[in-house]
């Protein structure tokens, strides 16, 4: 099928990558829950689980598969014949399924994972393609480890398996080794080496043990990839994976990429809270996009210049991606601008010296607490009128 060149494919890996993190499990119920908000918010790919590693695991792609409508629902294997018959068997009733098979691809773990052989590799690789195409037209491979494998080898690997039949082809740079102009390069090198590359997409699935994930996996779009493996709040193995909102976010803001995708973005914030609670999963208050002080400006020379003009300091509206609001926070750093915007906001109209005296008041009471409410204002108000 043709599709915009320029359409990046977001492929949800929240349910198997994320899922795998110690105490993020969830129960089928849960994961049918999220399924459905994943694909309300627009995503192409859903990557239900791995079918072979529990029977909780291989129920919920079983029951995703029968719920989900529009999005591709995707199961994971190794290159063996019972993972992929088992992928197979809990995808029956997707209306598009497809298989996502692989093995290691460097040699890090071709000797001490697999302790084989680059040839004998290139053979499993591509005899779990030809097994899993007798069950599924789509058929997606990742070489493991790629962030580390040898160029040439990976080069071969990704031609082999294409010719195979894989319609999907994931570069994972999976211990988040590589630097952004070497994830690209990798990508360039695969757009321009591999002779069949036409006939497959290049999916990048970049892990953030450098905090390097989202900018690879930008490198890698940048470099022609077309499918990007995310999930939302960046939750995944160890230090986990690209984070959806990120790359949506900077698709949407930078629109000099020439990239578009079909993700709604106003509905992150709301799915971002849903993930942290039902997984048990804080999102820290300094994360991008969906963090608690994402959009809250606390510094007097930011408040004065965001009540100025709200772009001086935000490049993207909270509204576009469901965010509550922004706010003003009160501190001691707040100048007196941040306080006019609070006082007026709570009827109190404040003359020049009351207002400068308020701000005596406020800067008195803020070095105190660690933030000023709208509580603590009416009675530090109450107690200046007193005075
Ligand atoms: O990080 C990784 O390499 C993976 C693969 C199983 C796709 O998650
Ligand atoms: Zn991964």
């Amino acid at each position: 099928m043709l599709h915009d060149p320029n359409q990046v494919f977001i492929f949800d890996t929240t349910l198997r990558d994320g899922e795998q993190v110690p105490g993020c499990q969830l129960n089928t119920a849960q994961k049918i829950e999220i399924a459905l908000a994943l694909e309300d918010l627009g995503v192409d790919v859903i990557e239900a689980g791995f079918p072979i590693s529990s029977p909780g695991d291989y129920q919920s792609v079983v029951q995703i598969a029968k719920h989900i409508k529009r999005p591709i629902v995707c199961a994971l294997t190794r290159a063996n014949k019972k993972d992929i018959e088992v992928a197979a068997e809990a995808l029956k009733n997707a209306q598009r399924p497809r298989i996502h098979t692989g093995i290691g691809a460097s040699d890090m773990h071709i000797k001490t994972k697999f302790n084989s052989t680059r040839a004998e590799i290139l053979v499993r690789a591509v005899e779990a393609v030809k097994y899993a195409k007798r069950y599924v037209e789509d058929v997606e491979f990742y070489a493991e480890d790629a962030g580390r494998a040898d160029i040439e080898f990976l080069t071969q690997m990704v031609e082999a398996v294409i010719a195979a039949g894989a319609t999907v082809v994931n570069i994972p740079d999976t211990n988040g080794y590589c630097l952004p102009h070497q994830y690209g390069e990798k990508i360039k090198h695969l757009k321009t080496h591999v002779q069949n590359i036409d006939q497959a997409i290049l999916s990048v699935h970049c892990h953030n043990d450098l905090g390097l994930a989202t900018a690879n996996a930008i490198a890698g779009l940048q470099h022609g990839a077309r499918q990007v493996e995310c999930t939302i709040n960046g939750i995944g193995e160890r230090a986990g994976n690209t984070a959806m909102e990120e790359v949506v976010m900077i698709i949407k803001t930078h629109q000099s990429l020439g990239l578009n995708c079909n993700i709604r973005s106003q509905g992150i914030y709301n799915l971002s809270k849903v993930i942290s609670s039902e997984m048990n999963m804080p999102v820290q208050p300094n994360k991008a996009i969906i963090g608690g002080n994402a959009f809250s400006h606390s510094s007097g020379i930011h408040q004065d210049g965001y009540l100025k003009n709200r772009e001086n300091y935000e490049i993207i509206k909270p509204e576009d991606v469901g965010y509550p609001a922004a706010a003003i926070v009160l501190t001691a750093r707040s100048g007196r601008a941040a306080l006019k915007h609070h006082l007026d906001r709570l009827g109190y109209v404040l003359e020049k010296n009351h207002l400068d005296n308020a701000y005596q008041n406020f800067l008195m009471l803020a070095d105190q607490k660690q933030g000023i409410n709208d509580f603590d204002l009416h009675q530090m108000m109450k107690a200046q009128r007193r005075a």
